[in-house]
């Protein structure tokens, strides 16, 4: 059995699959089926400052090779999520991650401050939704750097700040979250995405468009994680489309310390548990004794 430790900024994860935001809620539908403390993390569903019932109309459908969806975060708020689900999954054995969204700096602000008077240990900052003037603080360096700073500056937590993929160049907008002091980064969020009813002519989400996940965006991902990876001096989390073994061990080879699963667990509840399993019999099959060793071990043309 190869060693499956990795470590981000201080905090051991016992291996390097991290269930993704979004796709898991708090853990408690998965937990009878689960054993949470089998895996490296969990990624809560993106938790705003007050209660959101997310988007109307239609919010998810399956399209070839993945989903289309519009949620709309929807989740309780932060206080319910300090109250109820924070210390549930804190006493669960695994590494959690605050998965924190705002319309606007002054919610993150707002919730940070709140987060602060608990023992959650890691946030994820979810920099892709819209600001107030319409487009997310996360598509450009200098939305980047002002939010990641302004966090920064108000907590000692280990701070991932996750990216969006809907930008020309995502390693420029991850350097700018690590000079403004991210301990890792996170990529991708979802693409950009639409669907249109013929008859009707209406497009299938109210919002118009949606947002794309699952396998067919594994290729975009890695590509992004490697790009990424080979600027950054930070830990990557690698996110998007992985679905077994090999593809989580690409997303190391790219540069990856950990990986998140989102849209494969729809399928399959028990996959990063069978992920897990995977890359352990990769890694014995191909003589690697610690996981450590291929993180980064592309060898580009
Ligand atoms: C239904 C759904 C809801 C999601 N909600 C969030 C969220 O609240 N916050 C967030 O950062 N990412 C959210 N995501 C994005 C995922 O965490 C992940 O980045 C993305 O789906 C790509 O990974 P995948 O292809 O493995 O699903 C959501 C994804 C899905 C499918």
């Amino acid at each position: 059995m190869a060693e499956l430790k990795v470590n981000i900024n201080g905090n051991e994860f016992k291996n390097p699959v991290i269930v993704s935001s979004g796709v898991f809620g708090y853990g408690r539908e998965y937990e009878e089926f689960v054993d949470l403390s089998k895996l490296g993390g969990v990624a809560t569903k993106g938790t705003t400052l007050y209660r959101r019932d997310g988007n109307p109309g239609k919010r998810i459908v399956e399209v070839p090779s993945g989903l289309l969806f519009s949620v709309g975060l929807q989740n309780p708020g932060i206080d319910y999520y300090i109250e109820n689900e924070l210390p549930n999954l804190l006493s669960k054995g695994t590494n959690v991650l605050s998965n924190i969204a705002g319309s606007d700096i002054d919610e993150y602000v707002a919730i940070v401050e709140k987060l602060e008077e608990t023992d959650a240990p890691i946030i994820e900052l979810n920099i892709s939704c819209p600001n107030t003037s319409g487009a997310p603080l996360g598509t450009s360096c200098a939305g980047t750097e002002k939010i990641t700073s302004i966090i920064r500056k108000m907590t000692k937590k280990t701070l991932i700040v996750k990216l969006s993929p809907n930008v020309g160049d995502i390693a420029e907008i991850a350097l700018a979250a690590e000079a403004a002091g991210a301990d890792a980064v996170s990529l991708i969020n979802s693409i950009h995405a639409m669907k249109i009813e013929l008859g009707s002519r209406r497009p299938f989400f109210h919002n118009n468009v949606g947002a794309y996940s699952g396998e067919a965006i594994f290729p975009i991902a890695l590509r992004m994680v490697w790009e990424t990876a080979s600027k950054v001096k930070i830990p990557v989390l690698g996110i998007g489309g992985v679905t077994n073994g090999e593809e989580a061990l690409q997303m190391m080879v790219a540069g990856a310390t950990c990986v998140e699963m989102g849209c494969a667990i729809f399928r399959d509840p028990y996959a990063p548990l069978k992920i897990i399993e995977q890359m352990n019999e990769w890694l014995d099959n191909n003589g690697v004794k610690d996981i450590n060793e291929i993180i980064g071990s592309v060898k580009p043309w």
